[in-house]
């Protein structure tokens, strides 16, 4: 589907094409990446002001990156948190909520550990990469269970202790080699079969979550890429659109609206 008619299509009339294609579609599913974060003022991971400045990210997002330097992680996970708890959900997050609601079969996808889709009002967001706000155990001793939430954990002194063992917490998102929390990851793989997938604000540089836009288009997806610049995945999308999230989203709500507005009985 790679360079379909869509592909030729320019702004308007790209954005008109795709609104009816959701207006008719029977399943849309998308996947999210921190691009939908960025309006809220929350930078993203990679590229220049990005959360690893420059750093490679599987050096710190990592069991190996923790053990290495633990308060550093730490560090960075304060900050990241500050900066969560004060961001704002922008139209992005409040178009796909609305979906998550009105459209009859809509699955996002996240990667993102902000809970802004959650505090936009999306119902039922399966978040590959967990949450900003659990914790682990770094040991994974008995006592503890997998994760749990600790909302006040980067305020205590860095870096803070597991209060079952003793031994070293470790934020609770998914790292580096870690595996997916399954029951996200089995309901997003079956998402992927859907009529349109469409991959926002996302590198899609991560996996498993960038091999599922390859997977959305070879169980016959139209899949759409809504993003500022080219990725690894703008060479197997149908629709490139090289704007921002929030006002692509905006645009096809509006258009989304008087289509069913017209098909009202
Ligand atoms: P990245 O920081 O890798 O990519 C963000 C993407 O958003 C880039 O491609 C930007 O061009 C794009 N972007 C920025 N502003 C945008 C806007 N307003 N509208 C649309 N696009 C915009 O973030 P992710 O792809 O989410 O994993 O990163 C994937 C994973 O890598 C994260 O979940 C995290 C990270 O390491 C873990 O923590 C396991």
């Amino acid at each position: 589907m790679a360079g379909g008619i869509a592909n030729h299509l320019e702004g308007e009339e790209a954005l008109d094409a795709l609104a009816e294609r959701l207006a008719r579609a029977r399943r849309v599913t998308a996947l999210t990446g921190a691009g939908v974060s960025a309006a809220s003022g929350i930078p993203t991971f990679r590229g220049e002001g990005g959360l690893w400045r420059g750093r490679d990210p599987k050096t710190f997002a990592s069991r190996e990156g923790f053990r290495a330097n633990p308060k550093l992680v730490w560090e960075l996970t304060r900050e990241r948190r500050e900066l969560m708890a004060r961001a704002e959900p922008n139209r992005a997050h409040e178009v796909l909520a609305a979906w998550s609601r009105r459209l009859p079969r809509f699955t996002l996808i996240t990667q993102n550990i902000d809970g802004l889709h959650e505090r936009a009002g999306t119902i039922g967001a399966l978040r590959l990469h967990g949450s900003i706000w659990d914790v682990a155990c770094a040991l994974q001793c008995e006592q503890a269970p997998r994760r749990w939430r600790d909302r006040k954990a980067h305020t205590r002194r860095l870096p803070p202790k597991c209060i079952y063992c003793g031994g070293l917490l470790r934020p609770g998102q998914v790292s580096f080699g870690q595996r997916l929390p399954l029951d996200a990851a089995l309901r997003a793989g079956m998402a992927v079969d859907c009529d349109v997938f469409l991959v926002i604000g996302t590198s899609a540089e991560v996996h498993p979550a960038a091999g599922m836009i390859g997977q959305a288009a070879q169980a016959g997806a139209f899949t759409c890429e809504i993003n500022l610049v080219d990725t690894p995945a703008s060479a197997i999308i149908d629709l490139a659109l090289r704007r921002p999230a929030e006002e692509v989203l905006d645009a096809l709500e509006t258009r989304l609206l008087a289509f069913e507005a017209q098909a009202a009985p």
